[in-house]
């Protein structure tokens, strides 16, 4: 891997989305967000190679806060273990500091530990824990 070099995201949607199902990750979430929400992303590169995403916007949490929203970190399997998640990360959390915000605010599965070993290693602490119900229809 050579130097990875950081970017803020222009708009190219369509090569955030080959980059997303390259990798098998979902990306109708992120097309939501981009869509409805005035949105603050940044790139990482490998040379020309998009290796990394992150798309965050500003928002109010329930205590009426505004914060910025972390919506999808993504880092290429190939890269991943080289510190540029967390160099995403910081780039948004300067954004918003910058801007005055009070802090971040994103959501993590339970089950997702790389991710959670990455937040909690940038001080983020869970603030709220939420259950998924279903009913079926017999
Ligand atoms: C989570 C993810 C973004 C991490 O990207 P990365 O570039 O490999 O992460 P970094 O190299 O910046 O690692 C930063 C910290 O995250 C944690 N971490 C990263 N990968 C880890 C792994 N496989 N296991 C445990 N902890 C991990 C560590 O605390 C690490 O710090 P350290 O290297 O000082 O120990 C990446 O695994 C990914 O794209 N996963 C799929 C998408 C996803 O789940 N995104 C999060 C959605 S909420």
């Amino acid at each position: 891997m050579s130097s990875v070099a950081y970017r803020r995201f222009d708009d190219d949607w369509t090569s955030v989305e080959a980059f997303l199902s390259s990798h098998g990750e979902p990306s109708e979430h992120a097309r939501a967000v981009f869509v409805h929400e005035e949105v603050e992303a940044w790139l990482a590169f490998d040379e020309d190679e998009l290796v990394g995403w992150i798309l965050t916007h500003p928002g109010r949490s329930d205590d009426g806060v505004q914060r910025g929203f972390v919506e999808d970190v993504v880092v290429a399997r190939s890269h991943r273990g080289h510190g540029i998640a967390r160099r995403l990360m910081e780039l948004a959390e300067a954004h918003y500091r910058e801007r005055g915000f009070a802090g971040m605010q994103l959501t993590v599965r339970a089950d997702n530990a790389p991710a959670l070993r990455l937040y909690a290693s940038l001080g983020y602490t869970t603030v709220q824990q939420r259950l998924r119900m279903w009913k079926q229809f017999s």
